[in-house]
């Protein structure tokens, strides 16, 4: 089967297409013919050799969508031609968190890769099966950004319709996902972003107002929004001068969601701001078995479909990966494998 694989880590993501032999199925173990891997920011964290503990080589691509192909002679529950994706984490299975069902927050926990590929070998209890209503692009696009949406609004900061909520980098994976779930969930909704053609499509998908964070003062236009008040909640995947300005958009008693450092920079943070506001930062990491299996849930229940810019074949070596670099995405973009 042909698979992209990472030789070393590069600023460029050098991928290597190989025909490689997939080892035999364990018992515990499923073969998945991959349909869809979306990919993501992290991918271009780990090609640059900036992920902690992951060596190269490897295939890259944790969002896996597809059918089994070949079940394990100990695995009950999936059989052959079943559509599932995959629950992207695995913990120690000792610790207090993991016996409490959140490798998410595993010390020794890692992110599964290998998606980049025509077919994979997954562990049968990271595996989900997708009902038919769910279509395999959006499954494709739920293990790593919409997951941690939906933790974030659902169990870190408990979304509710009365809440105003600023979220950065919109337009994005991650961004997109936050914006769709919580214009769900019937929150005011303001998404900063970077484009009129941008803001265009963010108002179509739910958001209440968009902000040019190039050419708009952010600050100005929240409190304009919101009649001078600020807002419930400010989530920031960005990192840097975005978590310090962040918490200037806040109401007192306002959360303050951390979620990456896409710009790589650490922020300097006003703890008087913090106390005397009474404001609340919370830390977030992907999502629990839990979080993923309700999501699926979620979008069976609405037939809600997920935001994919572009689709590649697994011959495309570099235009996705510079698109994604580019910062012009709306949405995620997948290797249809
Ligand atoms: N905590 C977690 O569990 C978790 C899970 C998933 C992702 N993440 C992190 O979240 C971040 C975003 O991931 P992603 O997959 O959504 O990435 P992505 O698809 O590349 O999107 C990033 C978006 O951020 C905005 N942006 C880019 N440069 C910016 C800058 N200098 N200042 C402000 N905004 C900027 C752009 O949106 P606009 O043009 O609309 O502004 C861009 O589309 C990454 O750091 C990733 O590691 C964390
Ligand atoms: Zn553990």
């Amino acid at each position: 089967m042909k698979a992209l694989f990472l030789p070393e880590f590069s600023k460029n993501w050098d991928l290597v297409p190989k025909d490689i032999s997939l080892p035999d199925v364990g018992p515990y173990d499923v073969e998945v013919d991959i349909a869809y891997c979306g990919i993501n920011n992290r991918d271009m964290v780990i090609a640059r050799g900036e992920y902690p503990n992951i060596k190269s080589p490897l295939i890259l691509g944790t969002d896996i969508s597809g059918h089994v192909s070949k079940v394990g002679s100990k695995v009950d529950g999936f059989d052959i031609g079943d559509p599932v994706s995959r629950y992207p984490i695995t913990g120690c299975n000792k610790c207090s968190f993991c016996i409490a069902g959140k490798p998410n927050i595993c010390n020794t926990r890692s992110i599964l890769n290998g998606g980049y590929a025509e077919k994979i070998i997954v562990d049968h209890s990271n595996l989900v099966k997708v009902p038919r209503e769910i279509d395999m692009m959006t499954a494709a696009c739920l293990p790593v950004t919409y997951l941690t949406a939906w933790h974030i609004l659902c169990e870190k900061v408990s979304i509710q319709p009365s809440d105003s909520i600023v979220i950065f980098g919109s337009s994005g994976g991650l961004g997109i996902a936050l914006v769709q779930l919580s214009s769900y969930f019937g929150s005011n909704v303001i998404a900063i972003t970077s484009s009129d053609n941008k803001s265009e499509h963010l108002k179509k998908i739910g958001a209440n107002h968009t902000i040019d964070r190039q050419r708009q003062n952010i600050r100005k236009d929240v409190l304009r929004i919101t009649s001078g008040e600020g807002v419930d909640i400010v989530i920031d995947p960005v990192g840097g001068k975005v978590v310090t300005n962040s918490t200037t958009l806040l109401k007192p008693m306002g959360k303050l969601v951390v979620s990456g450092r896409l710009i790589g920079q650490f922020p300097k943070i006003d703890l008087l701001e913090i106390f005397r506001n009474e404001l609340q930062i919370v830390g977030t990491s992907m999502g629990t078995r839990t979080d993923y299996d309700d999501l699926i849930s979620f979008m069976k229940r609405q037939s809600f479909q997920a935001q994919v810019d572009q689709v590649h074949s697994l011959d495309d070596l570099t235009i996705p990966h510079k698109r994604l670099v580019s910062g012009n995405t709306i949405g995620k973009i997948l290797y249809s494998c």
